[in-house]
């Protein structure tokens, strides 16, 4: 399974173990996010990220902050109405559900934590991973659920890089249901732009960029559809995006990153920062 995942991923900035979760563990995962569905918060709670209040973008901003050792539902854009409603079902309006699903369900963290996936991290290197956040993706078809060409290490940044994305589809993903695409070696050409907590603390934004978007040239890009169940391991510094999905099911997916701790340090402002007094759950020693 681990045969010359290291030179792969080296060369490439990514690469792709096939068959690494069997069919009844991909339906584990998706029946557990059905059933965090149905746990999910009431409508006056869902109000504070819905961008149409007035304040809309700072709540989102605190909501987000506010996920990294919770767990909370993320919907797309347009997703309610005035009154706070939502317009379709849950599961067909939300992105994602994050961030600390590998710390506060069962399920997903028996998973993140099993040995596979430490034998993973350990073939790649690492000597003391830890686990900044795991999110439940369920990209549903429409032109929302675009993820725009980024680096990880944007928003998981250490000195010097080590987050490492492990990406479990739990559809089989397609280039009509917006599988990723990745730009190959792009991971040796440095961080590009940081996703940070605004120094200027007299601003309404929360979180900012440290510079635009970069131009990413698209024929640089190889599309890597995958079977479900396949894990595909994402260098921080890697490009990689993925198109809406035009199909007409969600194309679901579980993923977590990691970053190493020894003799690496770990951004103070980056976005997610551990509790007061707590610290990132080790991947090893769980
Ligand atoms: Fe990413």
């Amino acid at each position: 399974m681990f045969d010359d995942l290291r030179r792969k991923f080296e060369t490439d900035g990514y690469a792709v173990i096939e068959g690494f979760f069997s069919n009844e563990e991909v339906e584990e995962m998706k029946n557990e996010a059905l059933n965090l569905i149905k746990q999910m918060p009431n409508a006056a709670e869902r109000t504070e990220f819905d961008a149409s209040n007035s304040d809309g973008e700072q709540n989102k901003s605190k909501y987000f902050i506010d996920s990294s050792d919770k767990i909370s539902y993320f919907f797309e854009s347009g997703a309610f109405d005035p009154n706070g409603e939502l317009l379709v079902a849950p599961e067909l309006s939300l992105n994602k559900i994050g961030h600390a699903l590998h710390e506060l369900n069962s399920v997903f963290r028996k998973y993140t934590f099993c040995e596979r996936i430490k034998e993973a991290a350990f073939q790649l290197g690492f000597e003391d991973p830890v686990v900044p956040q795991s999110m439940y993706i369920f990209k549903n078809p429409g032109k929302s659920s675009e993820v725009m060409a980024h680096q990880d290490a944007t928003y998981i940044h250490t000195e010097p890089t080590s987050c490492v994305g492990f990406w479990i589809p739990l559809d089989d993903t397609t280039i009509e249901n917006g599988c990723l695409w990745f730009s190959r070696g792009s991971h040796k050409s440095g961080v590009h732009r940081r996703y940070i907590r605004n120094p200027d603390k007299t601003s309404e934004d929360l979180l900012v960029f440290t510079s635009p978007a970069p131009y990413y040239q698209k024929s640089n890009f190889t599309a890597v559809p995958v079977k479900k169940g396949s894990c595909i391991l994402i260098h921080g510094q890697v490009v990689h995006f993925s198109e809406p999905n035009k199909s007409k099911t969600p194309r679901n997916a579980y993923t977590f990153h990691i970053v190493e701790q020894k003799n690496t340090k770990y951004s103070e402002d980056n976005w997610a920062q551990p509790k007061e007094g707590k610290s990132f759950m080790s991947l090893y020693r769980n």
